[in-house]
């Protein structure tokens, strides 16, 4: 896919960009773009912008008003955004939600990049190589949906989704099936799917702060050495994460990479220049205090 950045800077003289959300002050996309504006050497501002339930109409509004090049969307407003758009990149139209708007001169677009900015994380930092790779997600949520289009592009030989309401999990394949060979399971058959397994994925929120002692699976079905990847970054590394490191020897990904680089793609898709991940990131890692 193709962005221009012709639409910037506006007539101000400024890119302004931002995120809409409620709650949104403890976003942490603000510092993060702010530091790469700040090394890309672009004049410009990314405000968190707190956007109510059902004002999301009037903000897109004003977005076209004020100039803004683009924005981020967050909870709870990924769905809403779409019908206010003019347009909707595929990925984002098949996922059901948007996180990022691009404005071209009046013409907003809809993308998402949380599925690639999670792949891309995942290839830098634990498995650069996805092809023929056999996968298994835990959770069919709106997470593992942008997960499954990700990856389905990198040609895995498998993906399995493993959820607690089966009947998700089957829809989840069923939605995707001419992208690749997928397949949906029930919680309670993972025993007999997990072996041959490369890469593990929880997607679900089981082992978030403040419940940091719960883990979505047992680790001891977890084959021996494969990659073991969770989507939490509170806390950075899961129990699940430490635990298949310490007994099963498995390589861990936290969740922290998939935040920065679906907000790497973003300031690409406003800027049109490569993103500045280093400096994104330690900037978000001074922000949360590690
Ligand atoms: P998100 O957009 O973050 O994926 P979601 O759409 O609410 O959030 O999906 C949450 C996912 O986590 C679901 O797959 C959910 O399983 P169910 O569909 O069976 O509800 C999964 N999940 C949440 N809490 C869970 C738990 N305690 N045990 C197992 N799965 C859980």
């Amino acid at each position: 896919m193709t962005v221009t950045a012709a639409a910037w800077p506006s007539p101000s003289g400024n890119i302004l960009l931002g995120v809409i959300g409620s709650p949104i002050s403890h976003s942490k996309s603000p510092v993060m773009h702010t530091a790469g504006l700040n090394a890309l050497g672009i004049q410009g501002a990314y405000v968190p912008l707190h956007v109510a339930q059902g004002k999301v109409g009037e903000t897109i509004q004003a977005i076209r008003t004020l100039n803004f090049r683009g924005i981020n969307v967050t909870l709870p407003h990924k769905l809403a955004v779409i019908e206010h758009l003019d347009r909707v990149d595929r990925a984002a139209e098949a996922i059901g939600a948007v996180n990022t708007i691009v404005n071209d001169n009046g013409i907003l677009t809809g993308y998402n990049t949380d599925g690639i900015g999670y792949v891309r994380s995942l290839k830098s930092e634990a498995v650069s190589e996805l092809s023929g790779k056999r996968i298994m997600i835990i959770g069919a949520g709106g997470a593992s949906r942008g997960i499954v289009d990700a990856l389905l592009q990198e040609s895995p030989s498998a993906v399995i989704i493993v959820n607690r309401d089966e009947e998700k999990a089957k829809r989840l394949a069923e939605d995707w099936k001419s992208r690749g060979d997928i397949k949906g399971i029930g919680l309670d058959q993972i025993g007999r799917y997990i072996g041959g397994t490369d890469i593990l994925i929880n997607t679900t929120s089981v082992g978030m702060h403040p419940h940091t002692g719960d883990m979505p699976i047992d680790p001891d079905i977890i084959p021996e050495g494969i990659v073991v990847s969770d989507l939490i970054y509170n806390p950075l590394h899961t129990r699940l994460l430490l635990e298949s490191r310490s007994r099963r020897g498995c390589t861990i990904h936290g969740g922290v990479g998939m935040f920065i680089y679906q907000g790497a793609y973003a300031l690409e898709y406003w800027t049109g220049m490569p993103a500045p991940v280093d400096v994104m990131r330690e900037a978000l890692m001074n922000s949360l205090g590690v």
